[in-house]
């Protein structure tokens, strides 16, 4: 008999079409002896499958219950600065649905929800007299989730800084680190008791450079360098300052970050590239990664900003490498990268205009960057727990005349990408778990409601929920613990 391997596929699909018994040979083992090879590629028993949301995005009820304003409040009512002028005025309605949402995430198997405090909601001034509706909201959340086993992990500050602290200068002040931290103590002392695992900031890279430098976020500034860089030093001294201020206020708590990761993948599977994509690693997370875990600004970081270099004693560097118990990577795509003669020692390679992308055109697609980004974060900044904090995509969504929605685009990408997360875990990188973006459509910043990031269908007219053909490949993908 001829080796089997030698066949093509369409050879075996006709012979299994027509019930033929299959010739045996190595690709078609017997039945539990696959069932020990999908057991030894799958994901371990205890690996937590969860989804991820943020208050603005999700929340609406912006007036209610005492919540004072945000800079997003500000920004997206300012004309012209979101997609048709979208807000987050009512969203997904999620502070009053929270009860559907739960429910969604049990019956897609999920053991972990990833969602965000609003800073407003518990200091409407940012500082000063705290407000008791607030905890008690995300107490009943919290509580709600615990009561589903479904485990929350709870993000301090993902954008919604209140108006009152930016009126003081936002992030180029110092003081706002401190306000940080004296709220994130101040929320895990009320809330320490319902929730265990914390993150401080969620993508400092984010709220800086898109907010502080690009002026497409809140607050809509574009500072100069040395103005920018001094904010990204009080935002990662926040975090750290945070650490601290949430541990002394309950101290069973579990302490992380959810940081934008930015992913460098090695061009070619070579020892050289592998080594440039390594260096590329600490070199462009400098100002957020690499010091928040070294403690140091790299003098690559410290050179290209010359004079306009934050200015920083070895104290705070101390306080913002202060050490935590996870930490969370957002990675959505990557970049590819080589070796080089230059002095940094790794050129990062362009992009031609046929690169593929999902629906936003920023996520280019890049699956291994969910290999490459925890391995190098394990092994270059020697991170024990990782957590993959956000990981996903928009898709042109609509629900066909069945009701269903056919994302099969983001199925093809959250395939690709997982296999690759998958690959990591096999081989010992240690990622603790998986949060994926979104549970629900929902407000995507200043591109307001017209990216779809849901594995749930969200009808904003009517708020009417649907799970999609995601959804479903994820409750799979949970339910086998293989890809
Ligand atoms: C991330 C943000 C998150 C969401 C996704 C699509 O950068 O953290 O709030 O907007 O992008």
């Amino acid at each position: 008999m001829k080796p089997i391997n030698r066949r093509s596929f369409s050879q075996l699909a006709s012979l299994a079409a027509v019930g033929m018994a299959w010739p045996g040979g190595d690709l078609l083992a017997a039945p539990d002896a696959a069932a020990k090879r999908t057991e030894q590629r799958g994901f371990a028993k205890g690996f937590l499958w969860g989804s991820a949301t943020a208050s603005y995005q999700v929340e609406g009820a912006v007036h209610e219950d005492g919540r004072g304003t945000s800079i997003w409040d500000t920004f997206s009512h300012t004309p012209g600065k979101t997609f048709h002028g979208d807000t987050g005025d009512v969203a997904t309605d999620s502070y009053h649905r929270y009860g559907e949402d739960i429910a969604l995430m049990k019956a897609i198997g999920l053991r972990g929800c990833r969602f965000s405090i609003a800073w407003p909601r518990i200091f409407p001034n940012g500082a000063g007299q705290p407000n008791q509706r607030g905890i008690d909201h995300y107490r009943r959340f919290a509580e709600a989730l615990r009561e589903a086993g479904i485990e929350p992990f709870c993000t301090l500050y993902h954008w919604d800084l209140p108006q009152v602290q930016q009126d003081k200068g936002g992030w180029q002040n110092r003081a706002t680190a401190q306000a940080f931290a004296d709220y994130a103590g101040y929320t895990a002392g009320k809330l320490g008791d319902v929730i265990e695992n914390w993150m401080t900031m969620n993508e400092m890279r984010s709220f800086i450079e898109i907010g502080y430098g690009r002026g497409e976020h809140a607050p809509g500034l574009k500072l100069g360098r040395k103005d920018l860089a001094q904010a990204r030093h009080h935002a990662v001294l926040g975090h750290g300052l945070a650490v601290q201020a949430i541990r002394a206020a309950a101290p069973g708590a579990k302490v992380g970050s959810a940081e934008s990761c930015d992913s460098v993948i090695p061009a070619f599977n070579a020892a050289e590239h592998i080594a440039a994509a390594r260096k590329a690693f600490v070199e462009e997370n400098a100002a957020y990664l690499t010091v928040m875990h070294t403690g140091r600004y790299t003098e690559g970081y410290l050179a290209k900003l010359g004079a306009d270099a934050p200015v920083f004693t070895p104290e705070e560097l101390k306080t913002i490498a202060t050490p935590t118990d996870f930490q969370g990577l957002n990675i959505y795509s990557g970049a590819y990268v080589r070796a080089a003669a230059s002095d940094s020692g790794y050129d990062i390679l362009s992009k031609p205009a046929s690169y593929p992308h999902m629906a936003s055109p920023w996520i280019h697609i890049a699956p291994e960057a969910l290999y490459w980004g925890p391995r190098f974060a394990a092994e270059e900044l020697r991170i024990r727990n990782i957590y993959v904090t956000e990981n996903g995509c928009s898709s042109a969504d609509t629900v066909a005349a069945d009701g269903e929605v056919y994302d099969t685009d983001r199925v093809m990408y959250l395939q690709a990408y997982l296999t690759q997360l998958q690959r990591g875990v096999q081989e010992g990188v240690p990622v603790r778990g998986y949060f994926l973006w979104s549970l629900l459509d929902n407000y995507e910043w200043a591109d307001g409601y017209s990216k779809r990031f849901g594995i749930t269908y969200v009808d904003f007219a009517t708020q009417k929920r649907t799970l999609k053909l995601s959804a479903k490949f994820y409750r799979n993908t949970i339910a086998q613990q293989v890809l």
